[in-house]
């Protein structure tokens, strides 16, 4: 018999499946009358927001189009340089659009600050901020979230697209992750 999945590293259940449904509609539902008559751009930061930016371009009620980046915050594997590297960069133009930046989590919020600053050089016609997941009590620096999905308690949580070592992003619900509770696990 194969081993549990997930394993017990993987605890309390913070953000249901249902919860992420309604929630994610709800976020879709206000973009739509939002942007009513136009075309947004959503932005995803690659990877934590694949399933988010998957979900909630299906609740968008209108045309839509995604693009992608993927940015490395840190300039080593042990220490924050403060720093945001662009691994990735957009495949096609804003300028004139109207932007959606895409979020998982807003943590310390340097990846959103630094992202809106990026965008906001290139000439959108408006730029928005979505984040399916904001720490309590902190925002990005500078910059007012448009749409956020749940505030999140101070927990390392997986799930949704979140991962710890690459591993959980397919959990359908966001979870605590929690290695002193399972046989082994890793930080990274
Ligand atoms: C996570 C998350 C955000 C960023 C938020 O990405 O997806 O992009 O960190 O952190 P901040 O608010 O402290 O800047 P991560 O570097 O873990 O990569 P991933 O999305 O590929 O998991």
């Amino acid at each position: 018999m194969s081993d549990p999945y997930p394993p017990s590293e993987v605890g309390e259940i913070l953000v249901t499946t249902e919860e992420l449904q309604d929630r994610v509609a709800e976020l879709g539902r206000q973009i739509t009358s939002d942007l009513e008559g136009r075309t947004p751009l959503l932005i995803g930061v690659l990877k934590g927001s694949v399933v988010f930016i998957a979900d909630l371009m299906r609740a968008i009620a209108g045309p839509v189009e995604i693009d992608f980046m993927a940015v490395s915050s840190y300039g080593d594997d042990t220490e924050s340089s403060g720093v945001v590297k662009i691994v990735k960069d957009l495949d096609g133009a804003v300028a004139g659009r109207d932007v959606i930046l895409v979020e998982d989590i807003i943590d310390s919020g340097l990846t959103m600050a630094y992202l809106v600053d990026y965008l906001g050089g290139k000439g959108a016609a408006s730029l928005r901020t979505c984040s399916l997941l904001v720490r309590e009590g902190r925002t990005a620096p500078g910059v007012s979230v448009d749409y956020v999905g749940f505030e999140l308690p101070p927990a390392f949580v997986v799930g949704y697209g979140l991962d710890v070592g690459q591993r959980y992003r397919n959990l359908p619900y966001i979870a605590v992750y929690s290695p002193s509770e399972g046989s082994s696990g890793s930080t990274a």
